[in-house]
């Protein structure tokens, strides 16, 4: 089989490794991928936005399979378009991948089918938008409507934090035009999960919960980022919040989503946070998270690229979804000084042999043949064990053995949880 993977992150990296485990698996080619995946997939330099490439490289190549992972695409109508061709592919159409390319549609969506979401209003006049804030509790969330590269979310401390928020999505475009419309939204407290589920629109598995840490610093401190590490399972996620989850939010998103006429076909996000008040939705994801696939597929017992084609022929409940269920894992994301924001690139980055197959590579290039730092976060490093201290510590014992200049980690991922654990 010849199996194609858009994107270039170590989400697709951690997708690549687990799927070259299926023996029927001859050829994996990733567009673009990145300097680290090259050494588990043919890496063909295709952006994953360049739908017409992608679907023009994957009819020259007799590809089998495609799995499309990052939201871009998705939103852009991948699927649809490799669909068209005759390519059966893992991940939602248009018309379902809407559900993360418009907060606007998430959350009027959650209001018409009654799943729990923070209480919100959407703007598409600024004046309006400013006049609204004015009698509102602080802090107050801000954020811009459509794909912003997880940065599109501004939490207020004080009004005019709030009504600098709202000018600089709708006035300045900070986010272009995903800052056409805004939706303002109270601020909701609790410890945040992340579970991801397979579904084919009748059938709704959710894999193993996960806690992503969003900011770059350690205690929480510093920009948001596009996570920092992950630790699965989640300690906060007992059985019976899950299964709050699976009768409030998971299984009637996928219903809304059918009596929409968009069915769900792929990995659905759910960004939960577990409030006083109950498990509520922070977002949606049309897709893996990154870098939870890379704790969550780790622990997957069951063959990904199975349960993948199941999502597609619509035959999930006919497939085991496992999970290891005594096993924790830990990923440290290793990022270039100064992500978020400005960094140099271009440092050789040195991964002992004896770690490699636990490193998904996210922003690495081949240069004369040396690997090298080309992105903010570089590399995720994960670690899988028998108790979470035990993952945690073997994962930082992974980091340390690995070097390029001018890296930086968190030194707390997993404490949080850790603390969790002991309560
Ligand atoms: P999002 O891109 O929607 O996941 O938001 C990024 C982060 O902002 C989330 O992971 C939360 O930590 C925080 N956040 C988003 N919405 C809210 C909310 N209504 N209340 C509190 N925190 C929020
Ligand atoms: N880790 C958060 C995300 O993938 O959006």
């Amino acid at each position: 089989m010849n199996v194609l993977v858009i994107g270039s992150g170590g989400r697709e990296h951690a997708v690549i490794k687990s799927i070259k485990k299926n023996p029927a698996v001859e050829t994996i080619y990733c567009l673009p991928g990145n300097g680290g995946i090259a050494a588990d997939a043919t890496c063909v330099d295709i952006g994953a936005k360049d739908i017409d490439g992608i679907v023009k490289f994957a009819s020259e190549n007799k590809i089998d399979y495609a799995i499309v992972t990052p939201d871009d695409p998705l939103v852009l109508g991948c699927v649809d378009a490799l669909s068209a061709v005759g390519i059966p592919c893992f991940g939602p159409d248009k018309k379902a991948a809407i559900i993360e390319g418009s907060k606007a549609f998430s959350k009027d969506l959650m209001k018409k089918y009654g799943i729990p979401t923070a209480a919100y209003e959407i703007f598409d006049d600024m004046d309006k938008a400013i006049a609204y804030l004015q009698d509102k509790d602080m802090p107050i969330v801000i954020k811009a409507d459509g794909l912003a590269l997880g940065k599109g979310v501004i939490i207020a401390e004080t009004l005019t934090e709030a009504e600098e928020a709202v000018r600089s999505m709708m006035a300045d475009k900070v986010f272009g035009a995903s800052g056409d419309h805004v939706v303002i939204e109270e601020f909701l407290t609790g410890p945040e999960v992340s579970v991801l589920a397979f579904t084919d629109g009748k059938t709704l598995v959710p894999m193993v919960s996960s806690m992503d840490h969003k900011r770059a610093h350690d205690n929480d401190e510093g920009l948001n980022t596009g996570g920092m590490g992950t630790i699965a399972p989640n300690p906060y996620y007992t059985a019976d919040i899950a299964k709050v989850c699976m009768e409030t939010i998971f299984l009637p998103t996928m219903n809304a989503m059918n009596a929409e006429g968009r069915t769900f076909k792929g990995c659905l996000y759910f960004g939960l946070m577990l409030t006083p008040k109950g498990p509520k939705v922070i977002e949606y994801n049309c897709r893996f998270g990154d870098p939870e696939t890379q704790v969550v597929l780790p622990l997957l017992e069951s063959d990904l690229l199975t349960v993948m084609q199941a999502v597609t022929s619509e035959t999930l409940a006919d497939v085991e979804v496992k999970f290891a269920s005594d096993k924790s894992a830990c990923c440290v994301v290793m990022a270039s000084a100064g992500y978020p924001q400005s960094y140099e690139k271009g440092y050789e980055i040195t991964i002992p042999a004896a770690v490699a197959d636990s490193v998904y590579v996210a922003g690495a290039a081949l240069k004369e043949g040396k690997l090298v730092n080309s992105g903010g976060r570089v590399l995720g490093v994960t670690a899988v064990a028998d108790t979470l201290r035990n993952a945690v510590t073997a994962a930082y014992e992974k980091v340390d053995t690995i070097h390029f200049d001018n890296a930086f980690c968190r030194r707390d991922i997993g404490q949080r949880a850790l603390k969790a654990l002991q309560e």
